[in-house]
């Protein structure tokens, strides 16, 4: 079986196709998982493993993970409005060695036909578009999936704002959906800031300390106690310094990274995407050294200034040895989107106990 096969998400098939009918799972419920309990927001979590936002479309897909062994899981990201996804293709393989933090690359290959040989070493890239479904259907569906999870879960909605004009109206829908994330019943709501930033124009929200303060300052007096947590993408040095010392405050947690921006191209040069979807996120194994580096400087400011934000760490993460790495630097949890879309029982090989499935 090729690495295609075995994921949870179908590449070739749309994402409405994915949403309506995933996750494919093999196996739906695996035994023999320890647990090394954590606190996390006042709750007890069973294992510092999760899912990001993304790869969980719905409901249904965030009930299975929990179930295959994922104790904290995030809800996809959504909006206050309905909003449709990128056409077909949203993910294709890329071929690249491991990026180096320090010197990333501007354009990257996505040759046709090409499927890695093992799961540990996928790297794709996708383009969504935050697709959402209407608040008061996602609003229902995340109030009936919270009452399945199993017990020893965290639930975190993801959200993001909508522009329409202003930044003071995309600073209040942050406010908005962040309200009606709380109101569907999350343990925590997340905003996710790697998104373009139409204050600025070029980059995205996260790259602009003040804006993100700002934002987060209006969406936690709209929220008030529930935890928060904003999304990041890669930030290091200076940055990531001035970025925390400006929205700490706000915030009970950080989670990071998002997807790699990248020039994303065929063989041939062309988009790999098609025309007018030159840049788009790379995630997988190749961002590993990436994430290992955000997740270390993080970790380091935190104790520097003495906050007690939760890092939720992630990128890269395919293996066992991945988990352990980014624990070791300063995840408090561990979040795998690439590594558990292809390799749906990593929970198992992180947690496993040696029983059988
Ligand atoms: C299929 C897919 C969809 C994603 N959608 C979102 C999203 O809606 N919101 C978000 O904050 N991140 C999204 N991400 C980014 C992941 O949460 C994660 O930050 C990134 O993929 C890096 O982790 P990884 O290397 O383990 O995949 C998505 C990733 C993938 C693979």
């Amino acid at each position: 079986m090729g690495v295609k096969e075995l994921a949870s998400y179908d590449i070739d098939r749309d994402y409405y196709y994915n949403l309506e009918n995933g996750p494919r799972l093999v196996v739906e419920k695996v035994k023999g998982l320890r647990n090394e309990p954590v606190e996390i927001f006042g709750k007890r979590v069973d294992f510092p493993l999760g899912v990001p936002a993304g790869l969980l479309l719905n409901g249904r897909w965030v009930r299975a993970y929990n179930h295959l062994g994922y104790p904290v899981v995030v809800y996809k990201t959504v909006r206050t409005c309905e909003y449709p996804c990128h056409p077909h293709p949203n993910c294709l393989f890329v071929k690249t060695d491991m990026l180096d933090p320090y010197d990333l690359p501007d354009v990257l290959v996505a040759p046709e036909g090409y499927e890695p040989e093992r799961p540990e070493r996928v790297t794709i890239t996708n383009s969504f578009g935050m697709p959402s479904l209407p608040p008061e259907k996602w609003q229902e569906d995340i109030d009936r999936v919270r009452q399945e999870l199993l017990p020893g879960s965290l639930f975190i909605g993801s959200g993001v704002g909508t522009f329409s004009g202003t930044s003071w109206e995309l600073k209040r829908d942050f406010a908005r959906v962040a309200a009606m994330l709380k109101e569907a019943g999350v343990d925590a709501v997340e905003v996710n800031f790697s998104c373009p930033n139409v204050k600025n124009g070029e980059g995205s929200i996260y790259t602009d300390a003040d804006f993100s303060a700002e934002i987060l300052e209006a969406v936690r007096k709209e929220i008030e106690d529930t935890p928060l947590i904003v999304k990041v993408g890669f930030l290091m040095g200076k940055k990531l310094t001035e970025f925390v010392a400006r929205c700490a405050k706000y915030l009970d947690g950080i989670a990071g990274i998002n997807s790699l921006q990248a020039r994303v191209v065929r063989e041939d040069g062309s988009p790999a995407l098609g025309e007018g979807r030159d840049r788009s996120g790379v995630c997988g194994w190749a961002i590993g050294k990436c994430a290992q580096v955000f997740v270390q400087q993080l970790a380091e400011i935190r104790d520097g200034i003495k906050a007690d934000f939760v890092i939720f760490g992630g990128g890269g993460v395919t293996d066992a040895e991945g988990f352990l790495k980014l624990k070791s630097l300063g995840a408090d949890v561990v979040m795998v989107c690439t590594g558990a879309m292809f390799n749906p029982l990593l929970s198992q090989e992180i947690r496993g106990d040696g029983e059988d499935i």
